[in-house]
């Protein structure tokens, strides 16, 4: 059953694809909980989709600490409500190599293991049908663990496009796990959107990225639908471009593959029992 003021989660909310997507749900009479690191985009959002008194409110979350990530997860449990839909929209780009206060390269943790850690420890908020959905790309690049912690064989771009594999391929092993908990799990492609993403990125990258990219209106529509939707309540395991199934990169489809990178991630993040 679908509730009438569904509650949704919502990384990357002050982004292109986030706050426009939070904006869809708020629109359809969600309670949206924004989550971003600190700031006056992230106030002046709530303030703009009606307020904390309506249903709207911010968890402050800086998904390169899992730390943080923690402590944002405590803030939700705390609640003791049921998350409808957790949306792991946020993404970051960097052009050079940079280590978080875990050691991790930072694409790695704010792309993969931040939201793979958040994931599992909403898990009692989601169980009973709730939705995950990971944005990510058909990035065809083979992810290669050892690579992406190398300093010296750091780029940008295979980190980046590695971070959307392994959401992929995390969404995938979620799909079966979260089954025994009532939970599914799906892949989201936004399409090219414009948003300030690749602003690191070289040249030739941003203007093609600007030229080929739209407002990101209809993708919000778009997950806003797989997230509350009643046509969306039993789908799991898909990876869907708007609201089609499109079939995920060769690249990303291993099980064995998926299995063996659950448990190095959940060994990686030090996540404790209570996972998926
Ligand atoms: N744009 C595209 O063409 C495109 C194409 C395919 C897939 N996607 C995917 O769509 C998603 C959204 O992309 P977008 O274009 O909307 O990007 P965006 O406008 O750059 O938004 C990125 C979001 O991620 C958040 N973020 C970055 N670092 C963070 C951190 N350390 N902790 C917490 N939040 C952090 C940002 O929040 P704060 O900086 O405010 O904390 C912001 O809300 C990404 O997963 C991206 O890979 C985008």
């Amino acid at each position: 059953m679908i509730a009438q003021h569904p509650t949704v989660v919502i990384s990357g909310a002050t982004g292109a694809v986030g706050s426009a997507t939070a904006a869809a749900l708020a629109r359809r009479g969600a309670r949206v909980v924004l989550m971003a690191r600190p700031s006056e985009r992230l106030d002046s959002l709530v303030e703009r989709l009606g307020g904390i008194d309506n249903r709207v409110s911010q968890v402050p979350i800086d998904l390169a600490s899992m730390r943080s990530v923690r402590s944002a997860a405590r803030e939700i449990n705390r609640t003791g409500g049921h998350v409808d839909a957790l949306l792991n929209v946020a993404a970051v780009f960097v052009n050079r190599y940079q280590k978080t206060s875990d050691g991790f390269e930072r694409m790695l943790a704010t792309n993969y293991f931040g939201p793979f850690l958040l994931t599992n420890l909403l898990r009692d908020r989601l169980l009973g049908g709730g939705r995950v959905i990971n944005v990510a790309a058909p990035s065809t690049t083979r992810v290669d663990m050892q690579r992406l912690f190398s300093k010296e064989q750091f780029d940008a771009m295979y980190t980046f496009g590695a971070t959307k594999a392994l959401d992929l391929m995390f969404t995938f092993e979620l799909a079966r796990r979260a089954k025994r908990w009532d939970v599914r799990a799906n892949a989201f492609h936004p399409g090219l959107v414009r948003s300030e993403l690749m602003s690191e990125a070289r040249r030739p990258i941003r203007i093609l990225a600007r030229l080929a990219s739209s407002s990101p209106g209809r993708a919000a529509q778009d997950l806003a639908d797989l997230a509350i939707s009643p046509a969306h309540a039993g789908t799991t395991g898909w990876f869907f471009k708007g609201t089609r199934r499109l079939d995920p990169p060769k690249t990303a489809t291993d099980e064995t593959e998926q299995v063996a990178l659950w448990r190095r991630t959940a060994e990686l993040v030090e996540m404790e029992i209570g996972g998926f």
